[in-house]
C-alpha cells in the first residue's frame, strides 16, 4: 500500500510525510516540484528509506501525474502542493493560479481517470484529500463566531482566492462525478522546517541575527495557531475515518494577536538563547501593513473533535517552546535556506534520484 503525496518537501507536507512514515510505516510517492519553498533537507533522515520515493514535477503536469497513478498505484493521494504565502500573491498573482487552481485541476482530473479504473474495494476505498485553509472563510470581526464548516466563502487575497477556487473544484469533482474526496480547512500551522519568510521563523531568524522584527500595521491581527504535528494527526485522521464529501476544519483554540506572538518568542529567545546586548525586544519594529490584511481568523474546531475525535496535543505554550528551541538546535538547516545552499545540497544529494 502507498499513498500519493503533493508538495511533500515543503513546511507541512515535510512535516507530514516524516509523521506519516513514522506512526504508519506505509510509504509515500512524494510529488513536489522543489520550487524556492520545496527543501528535501527536511527529508534528509529519509534519504535511504525505501518507503520514501521522491519525484520532482509539476502538479500542472498531466502526462507525469497519469504515470505515478499507473506506476504505484497508491490507495490515496494528500495534496499539500500550493503557492503558499499571502504576501508572494500579491506581488505576484500569476503563479498561485497557475499551481493552485490548474494544479487543483490537473490533479483531479488525473485522479477521476485513475478511480474510474479501479474495481471493488479498491475504488470504495481510494480518498483524494485536499489540504486547504482557514483564509478562504475571510476576515472576522473581534466579536463573530469562529469559523465553521458552513461559513460563507469570502477571500480577500490573491492566495485565499486561489485556494477558495481550488476548494470549489474539489467539492464540485465530488458532486458532479461522484470522486471520494475529503477536505480540511485549517488554521495558522508553525513547528520544525517552517521556511524562514512567515511570521514566527522569520521572527526568530531576524531575532538571532540582530535584525529588525517587522510588525505589519498595529500587529493586532489575529491568528489561531496549531503545531504542525496536530496538523498531519488531524490529516490522518480524517484519511483514516473521515466521510467521503466531507469537509473539516482543523485548529489549535489558539487565537493570538501578532504582537503576542512575538513577544512570546523574545521572551523565549532571552531565556534560552541571550543576547549580550540586552532583550531582542529592542529589535521590534513596525512597517507599513500588508495590503488587504485580514484582521482576525479563528476556526471551530468541533466537527472534527465530535465526529473523528481528533484533538490538538499541543497547546500553544508546549509547541512554542519547542519551536523554538527546534530552531536554537536547528541553526544549519536555518542558515542554508538563509543562504540558499539549501538548493545546492538538493542538488547534490538527490540529482540523481529525482525524477519519475
Ligand atoms: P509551503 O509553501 O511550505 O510548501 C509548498 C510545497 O509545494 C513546496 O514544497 C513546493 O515546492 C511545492 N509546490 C509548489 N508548487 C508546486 C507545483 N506546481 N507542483 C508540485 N509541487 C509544488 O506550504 P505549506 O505551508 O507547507 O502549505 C502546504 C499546504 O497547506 C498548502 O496547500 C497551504 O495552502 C495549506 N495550508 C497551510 C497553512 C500554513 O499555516 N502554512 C495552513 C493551512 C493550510
Ligand atoms: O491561516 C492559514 C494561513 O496561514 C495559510 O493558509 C498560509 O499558507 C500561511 O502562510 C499563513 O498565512 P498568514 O498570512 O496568516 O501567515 P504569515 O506568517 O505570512 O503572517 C502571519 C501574520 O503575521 C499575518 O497577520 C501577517 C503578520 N506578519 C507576517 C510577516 C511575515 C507580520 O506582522 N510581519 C511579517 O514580517
Amino acid at each position: 500500500m502507498t499513498i500519493l503525496v503533493t508538495g511533500g518537501a515543503g513546511f507541512i507536507g515535510g512535516n507530514f510525510v516524516l509523521d506519516w512514515i513514522a506512526s504508519t510505516g506505509e510509504s509515500v510517492v512524494n510529488l513536489d516540484k522543489l520550487t524556492y519553498a520545496g527543501n528535501l533537507e527536511t527529508l534528509k533522515s529519509l534519504e535511504s528509506d525505501d518507503r520514501h520515493t521522491f519525484v520532482q514535477g509539476d502538479i500542472c503536469d498531466r502526462a507525469l501525474i497519469d504515470s505515478l497513478f499507473s506506476t504505484y498505484k497508491p490507495r490515496a493521494i494528500v495534496h499539500f502542493a500550493a503557492e503558499s504565502h499571502v504576501d508572494r500573491s500579491i506581488h505576484g498573482p500569476g503563479e498561485f493560479v497557475r499551481t493552485n487552481v490548474d494544479g487543483t485541476f490537473t490533479l483531479l482530473e488525473a485522479a477521476r481517470a485513475y478511480w474510474n479504473g479501479l474495481e471493488g474495494e479498491a475504488k470504495a476505498n481510494f480518498r483524494f484529500h485536499h489540504v486547504s485553509t482557514d483564509e478562504v472563510y475571510g476576515s472576522l470581526g473581534p466579536n463573530d463566531p469562529p469559523f465553521t464548516e458552513t461559513n460563507t466563502y469570502e477571500p480577500n487575497s490573491p492566495y485565499s482566492a486561489s485556494k477558495a477556487a481550488s476548494d470549489h473544484l474539489v467539492r464540485a469533482w465530488h458532486h458532479t462525478y461522484g470522486l471520494p474526496v475529503t477536505t480540511s480547512n485549517c488554521s495558522n500551522n508553525y513547528g520544525p522546517y517552517h521556511f524562514p519568510e512567515k511570521l514566527i521563523p522569520l521572527m526568530i531568524a531576524n531575532a538571532l541575527a540582530g535584525k529588525p522584527l517587522p510588525i505589519y500595521g498595529d500587529g493586532q491581527q489575529i491568528r489561531d495557531w496549531l503545531y504542525v504535528t496536530d496538523h498531519c494527526s488531524a490529516i490522518r485522521t480524517i484519511l483514516a475515518k473521515g466521510k467521503v464529501g466531507e469537509v473539516y476544519n482543523v485548529g489549535g483554540w489558539n487565537e493570538k494577536p501578532n504582537i503576542d506572538i512575538v513577544k512570546t518568542i523574545i521572551a523565549l529567545l532571552d531565556e534560552l538563547k541571550p543576547s549580550p546586548e540586552g532583550s531582542y525586544a529592542r529589535l521590534i519594529t513596525y512597517v507599513t501593513d500588508r495590503p488587504g490584511h485580514d484582521r482576525r481568523y479563528a476556526i471551530d474546531a468541533r466537527k472534527i473533535e465530535r465526529d473523528l475525535g481528533w484533538k490538538p496535543a499541543e497547546t500553544f505554550e508546549t509547541g512554542i517552546r519547542k519551536t523554538v528551541q527546534w530552531y536554537l538546535d536547528n541553526q544549519g538547516w536555518v542558515q542554508n535556506v538563509l543562504s540558499g545552499a539549501y538548493r545546492d545540497w538538493v542538488a547534490k544529494n538527490y540529482g540523481d534520484r529525482a525524477g519519475a
